[in-house]
């Protein structure tokens, strides 16, 4: 389109992406939570902007402020996440998994603060699995659009961390997987990101590292690569 002023590529699109971390209650006035800081798919969402796209954030516990211009839904559980996220998936061109979804919620939610008098020396939670988020919007995914997860893996052995993206991506069935490192660039809560983007077949299609900034850039070019002319 020679109407496009440069570094407007995302103009006209609808661009969906959570961040944060998921909480899951376990009585009033505590959950099981993760330390995703929301930061990389905050970055994500601010470079979508500038780039032209009408950007939704569906936002878990952000520890950062969301830029402007960006329609901001907030949710907490990982249930709620889900919900929100395939109401707003029904008109997203581009769906990003960037947030951390507990894999497992208490069983049950007490009524009331869980006491020591009660529970006594020894405390059992029991867990039960969450939905998968991201499984679902593939399975419901409009015709052309772009479905990108996320993983964080601690494996440090680039072979082996490698062969597990590989397999997340096939099993998850999205188009892109950005495979995330943290534990040794302890990605969490910092401003620099160390990044490898994975195709559906589980090869590398870019690298990149720097600020969450620059890395939602390049993960952006990545998701052009693969996204239908408009
Ligand atoms: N995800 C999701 N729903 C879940 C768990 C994960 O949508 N219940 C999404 C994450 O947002 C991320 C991708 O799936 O985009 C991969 O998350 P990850 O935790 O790496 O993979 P899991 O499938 O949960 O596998 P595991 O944690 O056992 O490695
Ligand atoms: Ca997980």
């Amino acid at each position: 389109d020679a109407e496009r002023s440069p570094g407007q590529d995302l103009a006209g699109r609808q661009v969906l992406i959570s961040a944060g971390g998921t909480r899951e209650p376990l009585d009033p006035v505590r959950f099981l939570g993760n330390r995703s800081s929301g930061r990389q798919g905050v970055a994500l969402a601010e470079a979508a902007r500038s780039r032209g796209a009408t950007v939704t954030l569906v936002a878990a516990h952000l520890e950062v402020a969301v830029p402007d211009g960006v329609t901001v839904l907030n949710v907490s559980s990982t249930v709620e996440l889900q919900q929100t996220m395939r109401e707003a998936a029904a008109t997203a061109d581009i769906v990003i998994m960037a947030a951390a979804v507990a894999d497992y919620r208490p069983a049950a939610v007490q009524a009331g603060k869980i006491k020591k008098d009660v529970a006594g020396d020894r405390l059992s939670l029991e867990l039960v699995r969450n939905p998968d988020v991201l499984a679902g919007l593939v399975e419901e995914r409009r015709q052309g659009q772009v479905i990108v997860g996320f993983a964080a893996e601690t494996e440090p052995d680039e072979t082996l961390r490698r062969e597990l993206g590989r397999t997340k991506v096939q099993r998850k069935g999205s188009d892109l997987l950005v495979l995330n490192r943290v534990g040794w660039t302890q990605g969490f809560a910092t401003e620099r990101n160390e990044i490898e983007v994975l195709d559906r077949a589980g090869d590398i299609v870019m690298e990149a590292s720097g600020t969450k900034l620059s890395v939602a850039h390049r993960i952006l070019d990545s998701i052009l690569q693969v996204v239908s002319p408009a």
